[in-house]
């Protein structure tokens, strides 16, 4: 007997998949089926809606390339990565620095520099400095904790969407001293609009969103032994930091651009003091909610995903 009604049609999807040889996939596309019928059932999706929905989703896929992450956005944008973020951060066993967007503009590979070095190549805004500790939960400096860091330039761009996206600029890769301690010289960054030229710009402008992220500087630091910290600086006193489009923005993150600082290692520049926590690690999950595009691309490549059996 087969009675697929609204109601039984999601326990009959879940029995049939019930068979799912890995249990996390098991579970994970479960509890998918069950709300994604719920929410059709609450706003009682029309076949006209569910193919504007489709067609949203392909061209999602469409905007996809190795320098762009429309998914990623799309996901930031509905609040998503930032509520993963507040996962992946709540399993710790100790609190580390918050976790905040890895977002779309994130590179593999950036350069090397050594501390006290710029890592503003092309980009002529204010030059600022940037320097604290990386500690553990005891405040005891983690040596040689490698520090990469990227952000826009003082137009609000990031150099994959100002020069040709094989020249790196305003983005690069530091190791802590022996006491943990970081410092490096940089420019002052301008807050931006996301990027709006795809179906994620039309939804948010559909939305009657601004799109804006207010200015800030991204992080990912990482030593053996300790969990990974994806995170970001957010300046103080940016229009939007009340209001950041994709929810990056926690309190314990937003600094402020000081012309003297008193231990300040550096003269004559207005600059930034943080200190990051590293938690020791307990398992092994990453917490980069996103990654470098062309790695996504590359993992999609022959239409093949990478689901496991
Ligand atoms: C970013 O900060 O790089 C970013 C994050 C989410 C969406 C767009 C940009
Ligand atoms: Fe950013």
């Amino acid at each position: 007997m087969r009675a697929i009604d609204e109601n039984t049609i999601t326990d009959a999807a879940i029995e049939q998949m019930s068979s799912t040889r890995n249990p996390r996939l098991k579970e994970i596309m479960a509890a998918a089926v069950r709300h994604l019928h719920a929410f059709a059932r609450e706003v009682e999706l029309t076949p006209e809606e569910w193919l504007e929905g489709i067609k949203f989703l392909t061209a999602t896929g469409q905007m996809c390339t190795a320098y762009r992450q429309e998914f990623v956005l799309l996901s930031d944008t509905m609040g998503l990565s930032s509520l993963v973020n507040s996962l992946h951060d709540k399993r710790g066993t100790e609190a580390n620095t918050k976790s905040s967007l890895l977002g779309p503009f994130y590179r593999q590979d950036s350069p090397t520099f050594q501390l006290g070095e710029s890592i503003a190549v092309k980009a002529k805004g204010p030059a600022i400095g940037l320097y604290g500790r990386v500690t553990n939960t005891a405040g005891e400096g983690v040596p040689n904790a490698s520090i990469e860091i990227w952000q826009p330039d003082e137009d609000g761009d990031y150099d994959l969407q100002k020069h040709d996206p094989k020249e790196m600029d305003l983005r690069g890769r530091f190791f802590t001293d022996a006491e943990g301690r970081y410092y490096l010289r940089t420019i002052r960054p301008l807050g931006y609009m996301i990027p709006m030229d795809g179906p994620v710009g039309d939804l948010i402008r559909a939305q009657g969103r601004h799109g804006f992220r207010p200015a800030h500087i991204h992080f990912l630091i990482g030593a053996p032994g300790y969990r990974e910290v994806v995170t970001a600086l957010y300046l103080a006193g940016d229009d939007h930091i009340d209001s950041d489009t994709v929810f990056g923005v926690t309190d314990s993150l937003v600094v402020d651009i000081r012309d003297k600082n008193q231990d300040s290692p550096f003269n004559g520049i207005p600059s930034i003091r943080y200190d990051f926590t590293l938690a020791a690690a307990k398992d092994g999950h990453s917490g980069r909610v996103g990654a470098d595009p062309s790695q996504i691309v590359a993992s999609g490549q022959n239409g093949k995903a990478a689901i496991k059996n």
